[in-house]
């Protein structure tokens, strides 16, 4: 049988509301997510059981047993088809792990893909968004790609038409920080404070729909970055040196750390990322572009 070979796209939340925590320990959310060209690449091939391997960003720090969301995905497909989990797996990163760009569910999105299309299996997207809704709450956003709002805990994808492209720089900082740890700081530095109803900001709406990137850079928000920086200080200053360097705005990235500067285009881009790589002041700098597509098959 002939190797499945899928990609699988980073995101940043263009916006991100954190509502209430509810009894299920989850916030409810109301996001824009848009997907970047920043990919791993996920390659299916005939096994016997799910084995898993891994190169690239962080991948040695990351287990390849059953705790790894990418195996979780290939036998939850398998118990649903009512079929063993036959099938070897091998993921090339570039997304950086608990950097809050949902690098695992990048991965466990673009395994569902690549298994579906190595067994035969033909569940359409909206089966495998169900599928994706119980390995994690950003999965479903994975398979989906583009841009999209995300309501519920994050999983309830209704797609925004946009237009044009954007330009991005992500500083990847040293070390990871817990999704967890980072919503129950959120949760601290509010206190008993009355949190509002969420609302997508129309500017940020026009933003996507006229492709103007100045537009957008006013309307990015993050709810989550007071708490990322309150447990990693460091990025205060990154995030001003983005800006100095002549980035149109700068956001921590989902619960972070790695931080996500928007800039005007490609040219514009390697002057941003050729100056944040001078300062010292991230572990490496990559640059993407966005919305790109779900996780879809690049070879079978
Ligand atoms: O769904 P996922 O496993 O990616 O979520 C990781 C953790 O992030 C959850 O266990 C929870 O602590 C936190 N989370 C949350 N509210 C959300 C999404 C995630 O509190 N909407």
């Amino acid at each position: 049988m002939v190797p499945v070979i899928v990609r699988t796209p980073a995101k940043v939340n263009l916006q991100l509301s954190v509502g209430p925590q509810r009894p299920d320990g989850y916030h409810e959310l109301l996001t824009v997510f848009h997907a970047l060209s920043l990919e791993d690449t996920i390659t299916a091939s005939e096994g016997s059981g799910v084995t898993l391997t891994m190169a690239g960003e962080g991948a040695e720090k990351l287990p390849t047993d059953e705790s790894n969301l990418a195996h979780q995905a290939a036998a939850l497909l398998a118990q649903n088809a009512g079929i063993e989990p036959n099938v070897t797996l091998h993921i090339d990163k570039q997304i950086p792990i608990a950097g809050g760009m949902a690098g695992g569910s990048a991965d466990a999105a673009g395994t569902l893909v690549a298994c579906d299309a190595l067994w035969r299996l033909g569940y359409d997207r909206e089966q495998l968004s169900e599928m994706a809704a119980q390995l994690g709450s950003d999965v479903p956003f994975a398979l989906h790609g583009g841009n999209a709002i995300g309501r519920g805990r994050g999983e309830e994808i209704t797609p925004i038409l946009g237009r044009g492209e954007f330009h991005w720089v992500l500083a990847l900082a040293d070390g990871g920080l817990s999704t967890p740890e980072v919503y129950r700081r959120c949760d601290e530095l509010r206190g008993d404070e009355q949190v509002a109803e969420p609302e997508i900001a129309d500017e940020l709406l026009h933003a996507l729909r006229s492709g103007d990137a100045d537009q957008l850079a006013g309307a990015l928000r993050n709810d989550l970055q007071a708490a990322a920086l309150s447990l990693r200080p460091t990025l205060r200053g990154l995030l001003e040196s983005g800006i100095e360097f002549g980035a149109l705005a700068g956001l921590v990235s989902g619960s972070g750390p790695t931080c996500a500067f928007l800039v005007r285009d490609g040219d514009h881009a390697l002057d941003v990322a050729v100056a944040l790589t001078a300062t010292g002041a991230c572990r490496t700098v990559k640059r993407a572009s966005g919305p790109v597509s779900g996780a879809h098959v690049i070879a079978s």
